[in-house]
């Protein structure tokens, strides 16, 4: 038996094309895996209804973590009318697999490393190295969400807490209300994590991004947590940010942070800002990881103009691959990836459109693979 089973999952359009990439990377490494395809993404949903397919669910419950691709996506109205003829009509609701795994395997932290390769056009500086820690399954996308709003949710909102009679005068049907949740476990949890990251790989500070002077309770709540467990690593300083000015100050002075960690939100908004410093689409790549489970991924969709074309860049992938091996604790073959991927990019030879080439997607991975 190999010593790790792990999930393939393309999914739809350029999915398919970086995943075929990853593979010539994979093949190279030699890892002791069996790798299990695993259906994912619009095909699904469009025959079957769903997806996320439960035969995937019963294949992650089986693997030790996942690579998936991209997936296609499309709103509730088109979702319904590329349905085949059998499913229409019968209240099928598409939701989105990432959520669904997330939430199914709780997958409580999305990681998302932001480096500048040196050499790579696209960075906006060099010398920027953030790692974003993002809470995953709680905050403001707990789902938890109303409109109208019920009376007796307003009610009982109002009993406890005198603001919500600032909106007496507004009809039930004209407020929604989205709640922002946090849990003093799901705090410590992402909090510890970006401490351990940060004493595992020598970072000197952890910045935490939230608000905590306006957002009392949830943000409040997060920094009062992460104080206590800073104590715990006398190494390791903690920055306390506000998500507003450090929006101007990963712009102004990027080289100055490293490890980073917020709310679920705030932790989007962030590490989509961290990864267009270093290159954008074709190098941010995530893990969401939980205790016994992870799922790995390129941050950029199935862009359906490019799908099967070979033209995009398999970084973003090929970083997905990278984060992968150092969750499976393979941290010697992790860096020689990386160092191969640098290498490849700072010599600039094989470059895909996004870097001004007109290299393949898989000329790229072969490149990368010949260096390892
Ligand atoms: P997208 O990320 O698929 O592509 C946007 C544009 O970014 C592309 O047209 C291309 O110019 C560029 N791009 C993306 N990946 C690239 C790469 N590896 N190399 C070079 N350039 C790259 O986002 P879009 O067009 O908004 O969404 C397309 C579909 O993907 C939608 O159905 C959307 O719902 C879905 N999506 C899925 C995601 C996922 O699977 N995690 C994430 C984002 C979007
Ligand atoms: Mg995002």
């Amino acid at each position: 038996m190999a010593k790790y089973k792990i999930a393939l999952m393309p999914g739809d359009g350029i999915g398919n094309d970086v995943m075929d990439a990853a593979k010539i990377v994979l093949d190279k490494i030699a890892l002791d895996a069996e790798y299990v395809p695993a259906d994912i993404g619009w095909e699904f949903w469009r025959t079957e209804g769903e997806p996320l397919p439960q035969r995937t669910l019963d294949t992650l419950k089986e693997c030790d973590c996942a690579l998936f691709a991209a997936i296609t996506s499309k709103p509730k109205e088109e979702a319904e009318a590329e349905l085949v003829p059998e499913l229409q009509g019968k209240g099928l609701v598409y939701r989105s697999p990432i959520v669904r795994l997330r939430q199914t395997f709780d997958l409580y932290i999305n990681l998302r490393p932001c480096k500048a390769f040196k050499g790579n056009p696209l960075n906006f500086q060099e010398g920027i190295d953030m790692v974003v820690f993002r809470e995953n399954t709680q905050g403001l996308y707990a789902g938890v969400e109303f409109h109208p709003l019920p009376d007796e949710v307003r009610a009982a909102l109002k009993a406890h807490n005198p603001r919500m009679g600032a909106f007496d005068g507004v009809d039930g049907g004209d407020i929604a209300l989205s709640t922002r949740i946090f849990t003093r476990q799901g705090c410590r949890r992402i909090v510890r994590a970006a401490f351990e990251h940060a004493a595992k790989f020598g970072y000197p500070t952890v910045t935490l991004v939230e608000k905590p002077n306006v957002i009392r309770e949830t943000s409040g709540l997060m920094v009062r947590e992460a104080r206590k467990i800073s104590e715990e690593y006398p190494n390791i300083e903690l920055w306390e940010t506000n998500i507003d000015a450090m929006a101007m100050w990963m712009v102004k002075n990027p080289e100055n942070y490293g490890v980073m960690v917020s709310s679920n939100m705030f932790g989007d908004i962030v590490s989509d800002l961290a990864a267009q410093l270093v290159g954008g689409l074709g190098f941010a790549a995530s893990g969401n990881i939980g205790d016994n489970m992870a799922v790995f991924e390129p941050t950029h969709g199935s862009a359906p103009k490019y799908a099967g074309k070979y033209v995009v860049n398999p970084t973003a992938m090929l970083l997905a691959v990278k984060l992968m091996l150092d969750w499976l604790g393979e941290n010697d073959t992790a860096r020689a990836l990386e160092g191969a991927i640098a290498e490849v990019i700072a010599e600039g030879k094989v470059r895909t459109y996004d870097l001004g080439g007109d290299s393949g997607t898989l000329d790229m991975a072969r490149a990368v693979a010949e260096r390892l």
